[in-house]
């Protein structure tokens, strides 16, 4: 099993393969993931959301973020592992932004970092580079500024906000970014980005044209009935399996059919 690295992605977006990421968060999901065939498993904040209950990602420490992705990494033997810095761990200076990508690099075995922004933590993003750590960017609805958003609404619409994104993708190209995630922006801008930088561009709700997409497996799955977003494809209803399983199992053991003769010592 060859392990996929940022060289391969890189390769693929020149092939014209496309690139399929998925998060995980934990040692059996990230396994199932792996198993798969994904390039790509990102450790999200969103593990503020999904594991956690959190109403946003900003939440979520760095200890936290360390503590899944060494689950992670011990599951997977193939797909290249990303994890997100999370709020408030990267923001103030490039010294603060270096000390927590190097310790989820020692404390994890992860392979890159997922920071979001862009022109603002310039300085945060080059420390980082130039110690040796790729780096993913993250443009677009990025979570951790969803105060400043004030909804999960489509980014970019306007012109004024799209130009900035595109400078914005650009730099990090420039900085040397080995790829960037783009959210929740019109297909046709994505496409545009796509087109006009050379590291691949990963899309979540941001069109068919980019080099690779990104979900969350939990919503791939359909883990949660209620969350049900115009960008995401549910391939599993685990809701209903889980909670009938689960209910099957309560009517089995009221019953006393559970455990039977065989299953019993
Ligand atoms: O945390 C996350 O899940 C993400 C992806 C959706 C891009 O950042
Ligand atoms: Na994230």
């Amino acid at each position: 099993l060859k392990k996929i690295t940022t060289e391969t992605l890189k390769k693929m977006k020149v092939s014209g393969e496309k690139i399929s990421m998925l998060t995980a968060y934990d040692y059996s999901m990230a396994k199932l993931a792996d198993e798969g065939g994904l390039e790509a498993i990102l450790v999200g904040d969103s593990a503020a959301n999904v594991m956690a209950g959190y109403e946003s990602t900003l939440p979520i420490t760095l200890d936290h973020m360390i503590y899944h992705a060494q689950s992670v990494v011990r599951a997977v033997k193939r797909a290249l592992v990303i994890v997100d810095l999370p709020f408030g761990t990267y923001q103030s200076d490039p010294i603060q932004a270096y000390n927590s990508a190097v310790r989820i690099m020692k404390e994890s075995g992860a392979s890159a970092i997922k920071i979001e922004g862009g022109e603002e933590i310039k300085d945060s993003i080059k420390s980082i580079l130039n110690s040796g750590i790729p780096v993913m960017g993250h443009l677009g609805l990025t979570p951790q500024s969803i105060n400043k958003f004030g909804s999960f609404k489509l980014r970019a619409k306007e012109l004024d906000e799209a130009e900035k994104l595109i400078s914005d993708a650009k730099l990090l190209e420039k900085l040397g970014c080995f790829s960037i995630v783009l959210e929740k922006i019109p297909s046709d801008l994505a496409e545009k980005i796509s087109r006009e930088l050379s590291i691949p561009i990963i899309g979540i709700g941001a069109g068919n044209e980019t080099d690779g997409q990104v979900l969350v497996i939990h919503d791939l799955l359909g883990m949660n009935k209620d969350f049900k977003p115009k960008f995401v494809r549910k391939y599993l209803n685990l809701h209903e399996e889980i909670t009938e399983a689960v209910s099957q199992y309560v009517k089995d053991v009221k019953s006393k059919n559970f455990p039977n003769k065989e299953e019993s010592f």
